[in-house]
């Protein structure tokens, strides 16, 4: 059987983490994320590839390319959670399941935060373990491959 792909999406200002506001998003930057994800990805036996971007133009355009390529996504929209309906289609549109992930929990902040628009078209939302969220996704991810296949 071939080999698995997940593919990350990382959003607007993640490119910051580990400078930005570090006592609401922790001190890791992007590079160490991605890089225990990668040696989760190994032992999991899936392909990852990464790619962060702070257009959603950018990420619109990632998630199509998910389309028959990637066996999931993860999905870190940033503040384009809360309101881009435009991401929200593109999740749609597309047939790889897409978990949506959070650093912090954005249930605890801001009423702004509590609000996604799209969560109702991911398969789930894991929100509030810092980087371990998004190792939580991608072994959900994994194992609904397995469950597929
Ligand atoms: C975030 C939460 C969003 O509300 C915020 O705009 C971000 C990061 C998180 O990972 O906790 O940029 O998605």
């Amino acid at each position: 059987m071939d080999r698995r792909l997940i593919s990350v999406i990382h959003g607007p200002n993640l490119n910051l983490l580990g400078e930005r506001e570090p006592d609401v998003y922790g001190s890791e930057t992007l590079d160490d994320i991605d890089g225990a994800l990668g040696g989760l990805a190994r032992e999991l036996g899936v392909d990852l590839e990464c790619f962060q971007s702070n257009s959603e133009g950018e990420i619109i355009d990632r998630l199509h390319s998910c389309s028959g390529r990637a066996d999931g996504v993860i999905l870190n929209a940033g503040a384009y959670t809360h309101y881009s309906i435009a991401i929200r289609d593109a999740i749609a549109a597309i047939r790889p399941p897409v978990v949506e992930v959070h650093l912090s929990n954005v249930h605890a902040r801001e009423d702004f935060r509590r609000v996604s628009v799209i969560a109702p078209v991911c398969v789930g939302q894991i929100s509030g373990f810092g980087s371990t969220s998004y190792l939580l996704a991608l072994e959900a991810l994994a194992r609904a491959c397995k469950e597929r296949s």
